[in-house]
């Protein structure tokens, strides 16, 4: 018989959770006096993007928000070019039955990114990537949250155990979305501390993280022995590898060392979708 002691880590269910907040949603909806609008633009045929566009359609059609789709590829306003993108976010400002305008990126690398998004209504920026609502939700705690900020907020939240001052690393190759992430944990009472992929001491550094949050795009990047024994660790990158499944970038036998630890599918992912809703329920709720 084998007597070692198997210590696995707290497998969070983000689906279940999110299921939650859709179904709570889902009533909160029921009582405005008509249904929120989102307005989705994917240019292109990643596939990857398509996955995540039509998680996004799914769970809004089961809380009762209208999906607009605008989907631009080789079926569809096959020609469209900056400009033409541009104008399509001009119609989409304007349109009343539409209370929230996500573009998924990212975008084939004809477009000029930052233009589109800066080009977005604030006021229906549900991702919260225009500068000025990134702004405000560095400085005012009444403003919309960027969703997988949200999603990491709320996974934390489920640990059975005091975070207070615990040693926090966030692995992340975008510095605007990593700088913000760290300002919202340390309101939260987190010490926190931001590592590039490419950091050269980034192994020392995730050995020394209570609490690791990975948003790395590459297949299990985070290997379990890099990992702090008991340590707590949040998986946000995602990849979509062969037979079109989904993986994350900590390796799945980090549950043998971690204590808690956000799987990929059914972790981060689904609970971010949860959020961009609620986002669109308070954008929809704001205008009445
Ligand atoms: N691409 C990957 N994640 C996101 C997201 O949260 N919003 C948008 N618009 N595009 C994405």
């Amino acid at each position: 018989m084998n007597t070692k002691s198997k210590k696995t880590a707290e497998i969070f269910d983000g689906k279940k959770l999110a299921d939650e907040i859709l179904l709570d949603l889902r009533k909160k909806i029921q009582l405005l006096p008509s249904r929120p609008g989102l307005a989705a633009v994917l240019i292109g045929e990643d596939l990857a993007s398509h996955l995540y566009v039509n998680s996004k359609k799914k769970a809004c059609q089961k809380v009762g928000i209208d999906f607009h789709e605008y989907l631009c590829g080789e079926k569809c306003y096959r020609d469209i070019n900056q400009e033409g993108l541009l104008e399509m976010i001009d119609f989409l400002n304007n349109d009343p039955v539409v209370d929230g305008i996500i573009v998924q990126l990212p975008l084939p690398k004809e477009f000029d990114t930052q233009k589109i998004i800066e080009r977005i209504d604030p006021k229906k920026d549900v991702d919260v990537f225009h500068p000025k609502n990134y702004e405000k939700f560095l400085t005012d705690d009444n403003q919309l949250t960027p969703p997988l900020i949200q999603a990491i907020q709320i996974a934390l939240s489920q640990v059975r155990e005091n975070l207070a001052g615990k040693q926090t690393l966030i692995v992340a190759k975008n510095e605007i979305f990593s700088q913000s992430l760290d300002k919202a944990l340390e309101k939260n009472g987190l010490k926190t501390e931001v590592a590039n992929p490419d950091d050269k001491d980034l192994l020392a550094k995730i050995k020394m993280a209570d609490i690791l949050i990975s948003i790395v795009g590459q297949k299990h990047f985070i290997k379990a022995t890099m990992i702090k024994p008991g340590a707590v660790v949040i998986d946000a990158g995602t990849v979509l590898g062969e037979d079109k499944k989904l993986f994350g970038s900590v390796d799945p036998k980090a549950e043998k060392v971690a204590s808690f630890i956000t799987p990929v599918p059914g972790g981060i992912g689904p609970l971010t979708v949860a959020a961009l809703l609620k986002n669109i329920y308070k954008l929809a709720n704001n205008k009445l």
